[in-house]
């Protein structure tokens, strides 16, 4: 091949080699074998050559050419598979990596509790109210029949808001509320977060629920009560549990009682396998679950109901302890750490 030809072949190649898109090439193709393209500017020139050279010339630019186009050609394959190659590669899923796990969440111990208490109620054709967490001195105090200087509102039980806020101490104002607004008969459970002044240890928490609950109608009795609260715990606890009403004192309720029911653990004996009283219930063979009552003429009057006319039952309980007790859950503040390894074995 001449020299020129021979350069000309050189430097095509490279720059062939360093095309990376099909416009480039096409560049390339017209600079070189266009109508005034370099290539076929020394096939003109031949014309100039000796005439017994010409054919042997000819032969071999020819060559040129068509080696130079199937180079471009390659060329453009070869791009046009790297960019297949360069797509799959960033969109390649490797199935064997490890794949990414949706956790299941699951309904907390408490929740759990909760809702099986307002089954059991709405059962029994109860309905469900709410009421504030931040309370007022009147409703969680005063129309509940606790004055200014009942040892109860000792600043060391309640979180003041203000002079007049507070974080509600139970779920009782809630009976006030309802009966502000609405005249018996009423069927009502009121559940809900409550707050005291404690300091956290195995049995106490600053913030625990309760469930509170009343029926106000016309000639409600004790043994509406003792019937409602008897088949309350039978479904909740077993249906033959031992039930106890103990003569109490709340300032809203006259009389009133504190409910307990045989102990889980050592089934009302009182004693554990060694002899030893019952870790529990401490040896009475009971455990206190509620407290309860008539609801105190005093609360119907701060409502403007007669006395005379109605009487209701009223009851309130922790939601904690139940849960606590149901679970065989020993200290109350698991409840509220979000170890996961505590929350996973409630179903
Ligand atoms: N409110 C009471 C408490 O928190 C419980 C209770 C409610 C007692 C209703 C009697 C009647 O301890």
């Amino acid at each position: 091949m001449n020299e020129p030809a021979e350069n000309l072949r050189e430097e095509i190649l490279d720059r062939i080699g360093h095309c990376v898109s099909d416009t480039e090439l096409e560049q390339l193709r017209v600079e070189y074998l266009g109508r005034k393209g370099k290539l076929t500017g020394l096939l003109r020139g031949l014309k100039e050559a000796p005439p017994e050279k010409r054919p042997r010339l000819g032969e071999e630019l020819n060559q040129l050419r068509r080696f130079v186009e199937g180079r471009i050609e390659e060329r453009l394959k070869i791009l046009k598979e790297d960019k297949g190659g360069k797509a799959l590669s960033e969109e390649r899923t490797d199935i064997t990596l490890p794949g990414s796990r949706w956790e299941r969440g699951r309904i907390h111990p408490l929740s759990l509790t909760m809702d099986e208490i307002i089954d059991v109620f709405l059962g029994m054709g109860f309905e469900i109210a709410r009421g504030p967490d931040i309370e007022d001195d009147y409703h969680n105090f005063e129309a509940l029949n606790m004055p200014q200087d009942h040892p109860a509102r000792e600043m060391q039980d309640t979180f003041f808001v203000s002079d007049n806020r507070l974080l509600r101490t139970h779920t009782s104002p809630v009976q006030i509320r309802v009966m502000e607004r609405r005249k018996p008969p009423l069927r009502v459970i009121a559940p809900g977060t409550v707050y005291r002044h404690d300091e956290l240890d195995v049995t106490h928490s600053p913030m625990f629920h309760q469930v509170e609950g009343f029926m106000v109608d016309r000639a409600i009795s004790f043994s509406h009560l003792r019937g409602v609260l008897t088949h309350f715990l039978r479904q909740i606890f077993t249906q033959d549990i031992g039930v106890r009403f103990r003569p109490s004192f709340f300032p809203f309720t006259e009389p009133s009682a504190e409910v307990d029911i045989q102990c889980l653990v050592c089934g009302g004996k009182g004693l554990s396998q060694g002899a030893k009283s019952c870790r529990v219930c401490g040896g009475s063979g009971w455990l206190e679950i509620l407290g309860a009552g008539m609801i105190d003429p005093e609360v119907f009057r701060f409502v403007g109901y007669d006395p005379e006319k109605v009487s209701g039952f009223a009851f309130g309980m922790g939601v904690e302890r139940i849960a606590m007790l149901k679970f065989g859950i020993e200290d109350i503040r698991l409840f509220f750490q979000n170890d996961l390894r505590f929350l996973r074995q409630f179903p």
